[in-house]
């Protein structure tokens, strides 16, 4: 099955499932962790640009992921979940779509904007052009990591509401909200 239904997600939304939550979770510890190496440190220039390639990497997933959402049923929640758990569980898929998208762009402004103008050579492939910054580049720049940092300690606690929701379907609830992420098979019984 590779499209949802109204009650299984298919192959397709699993695969993009899975694949991007490993891209987004790496990439929130590769930034936090080569903020704070030493600027003389041999690795940092590598390991900053390993982050933008991946942050491309996750733009372009996150656009074809919402194409695909948009062409596609989705599985409904379980019918007997209280309607104020399912507004905050739309609304929490709904800021971890927006993060997906904020955090790439604003990363790509604080590169775009800043002083040294390096370049983004994505994977040493090809260089990736900046985007156009009008107005003060330092203003700019600084504005622009804050938001990147505030957006990424955000997204940090959205994906642990997120794990512990469906834990607490999976092991209090019982229910087939988590088996349904994991594999179309599973899910099929639903
Ligand atoms: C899923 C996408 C991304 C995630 C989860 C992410 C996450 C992070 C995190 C957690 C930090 C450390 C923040 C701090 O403590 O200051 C960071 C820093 C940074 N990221 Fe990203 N990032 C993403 C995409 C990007 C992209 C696409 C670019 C550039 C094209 C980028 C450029 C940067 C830069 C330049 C810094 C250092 C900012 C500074 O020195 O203040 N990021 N990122
Ligand atoms: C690592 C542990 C994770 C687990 C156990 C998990 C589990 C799940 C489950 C069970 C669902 C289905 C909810 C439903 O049926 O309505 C889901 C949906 C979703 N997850 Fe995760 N997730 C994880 C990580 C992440 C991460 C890191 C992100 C992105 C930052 C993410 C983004 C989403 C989104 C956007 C949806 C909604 C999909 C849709 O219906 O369009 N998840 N997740």
């Amino acid at each position: 099955m590779i499209k949802n239904t109204r009650s299984a997600y298919g192959a397709v939304a699993i695969l993009f499932h899975w694949v991007m939550a490993l891209l987004i979770l790496s990439m929130l510890g590769l930034g936090l962790y080569m903020v704070r190496l030493p600027q003389s440190d041999p690795a940092a220039f590598t390991l900053f640009q390993l982050h933008k390639s991946i942050g491309f990497v996750v733009l372009a997933f996150a656009v074809l992921r919402l194409a695909w959402r948009a062409v596609n049923p989705s599985p409904r929640l379980p019918a007997d979940m209280p309607l104020w758990e399912k507004g905050v569980a739309h609304l929490g898929h709904t800021g971890l779509y927006a993060l997906m998208f904020l955090l790439p762009l604003s990363g790509w402004l604080v590169v775009s904007a800043s002083p040294w103008g390096i370049p983004t050579i994505v994977f040493n492939l090809f260089e990736m052009p900046h985007l156009p910054v009008p107005g003060d580049k330092a203003q700019t720049e600084a504005l622009a990591a804050v938001f990147h940092e505030y957006a990424a300690y955000f997204l940090i606690l959205l994906i642990v509401g997120h794990v512990g929701a469906a834990f607490k379907h999976h092991f209090i609830a019982r229910d087939e909200t988590l088996k349904r992420m994991v594999s179309v098979r599973l899910s099929h019984t639903a």
